[in-house]
């Protein structure tokens, strides 16, 4: 059953097709395109149509759906080679978000048990997924919320929401069942530059469901928490190192620096399948730089000075030290270190 202040969800599978929500046209225009071709879905994944480190998982496994349809069909005794293709295109979308190869290898188990017709399978294990994290980030929601006092004020990134996940999302996850329970006195958001995931689809999704929020300049973050109008950060993240080492949109370290100095409490939020134990630290995260018209540019328009050029890296890293809470689905990691986030994954199998 929904909660409260959960109306969104980005991502449909219907009847044959999947469904996805523009998320580069909100929150001008609200439009549903369908996918029945693998490789498109991986474009749409590339292209941004869909982003969120969930989301991204999400999709790819409905993708994996298709492809193994679209294989059957043109040789139905050959199509576990042939699908290898599709899953490698797959991976090769974005590089940072872990949840994508986490989806992919989930997928990629159901395939080796599969003698037969295989959409039915696929498409029960992609539906697991996307029902598994709809009810993790609702976990997530309780968990996170228990840490906030009433009256807080909180900021959060880049939209780290419905539209980033299955539905409810991590840190807007968070927010919602806090707000719901009448602890939130104001909810800030930074714009996000430069793809404006703040301004465009944070602000739209937390306004569809009632609650209200203040956008400010990436820029102003740090002079906000000096006026004392900070309680927490709370962000999502795209990949968790061994460590507790955090990796996110660009600008979640500056938040968490600037936290740091004015006393201001830092919470991640995000499920286990963002938690990559196979990389040591933070140092070790493929961090994906986009293209610099992303900067340059603004609909298509040059705002840049002519013969300027940008370097534009969408993710960065926070340091485990400055975190004051890592909020999963299994349970909270207050303080975290190596071998907290190592006893929490333990504990999980
Ligand atoms: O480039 P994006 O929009 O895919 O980046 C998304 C983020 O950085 C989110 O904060 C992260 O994926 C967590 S989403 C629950």
């Amino acid at each position: 059953m929904k909660k409260q202040h959960d109306s969104i969800r980005p991502i449909v599978w219907q009847d044959d097709h999947l469904e996805l929500l523009d998320q580069r046209v909100l929150p001008h225009s609200y439009k549903i395109l369908e996918y029945t071709d693998v490789h498109e879905v991986a474009d749409a994944i590339r292209d941004m149509i869909v982003r969120g480190a969930p989301a991204i998982g999400i999709t790819a496994a409905y993708g994996i759906v298709l492809a193994a349809r679209q294989r059957y069909a043109e040789n139905s005794g050959a199509w576990k080679e042939t699908i290898q293709a599709d899953l490698d295109y797959l991976a090769a979308s974005r590089p940072t978000a872990v949840n994508l190869f986490w989806a992919i290898d989930r997928m990629k188990r159901c395939i080796s048990t599969i003698n037969g017709e295989p959409v039915s399978p696929l498409l029960a294990e992609a539906i697991a997924i996307h029902e598994e994290d709809i009810a993790a980030n609702y976990r997530m929601g309780e968990l996170g919320a228990e840490l906030i006092e009433p009256g807080s004020s909180v900021l959060t990134h880049c939209n780290a929401g419905a539209l980033a996940t299955g539905g409810y999302g991590t840190a807007l996850g968070v927010i919602r069942s806090a707000y719901a329970q009448g602890k939130i006195k104001e909810v800030h958001a930074d714009e996000t530059r430069p793809w404006l995931q703040g301004s465009r689809l944070t602000a739209w999704e937390l306004i569809q469901d009632g609650i209200p929020v203040t956008l400010n300049a990436d820029g102003a973050a740090a002079w906000l928490m000096k006026q004392g109008k900070i309680d927490w950060v709370i962000v999502g993240s795209d990949r968790i190192a061994a460590n507790g080492d955090v990796a996110n949109k660009i600008g979640t370290y500056n938040l968490a620096v600037a936290a740091k100095h004015h006393g201001v409490k830092f919470m991640v939020v995000a499920p286990t399948s963002t938690i990559d134990m196979s990389v040591a630290s933070g140092d070790e995260i493929p961090i994906e730089t986009r293209e610099s018209s992303e900067l340059l540019d603004l609909n298509g328009n040059q705002i840049a000075a002519e013969g300027a050029t940008a370097w534009n890296p969408v993710f960065d890293v926070t340091p485990v030290e400055i975190i004051e809470a890592i909020v999963t689905e299994k349970g909270t990691i207050n303080k975290p270190d190596q071998f907290k986030m190592r006893k929490l994954m333990e504990d999980k199998l």
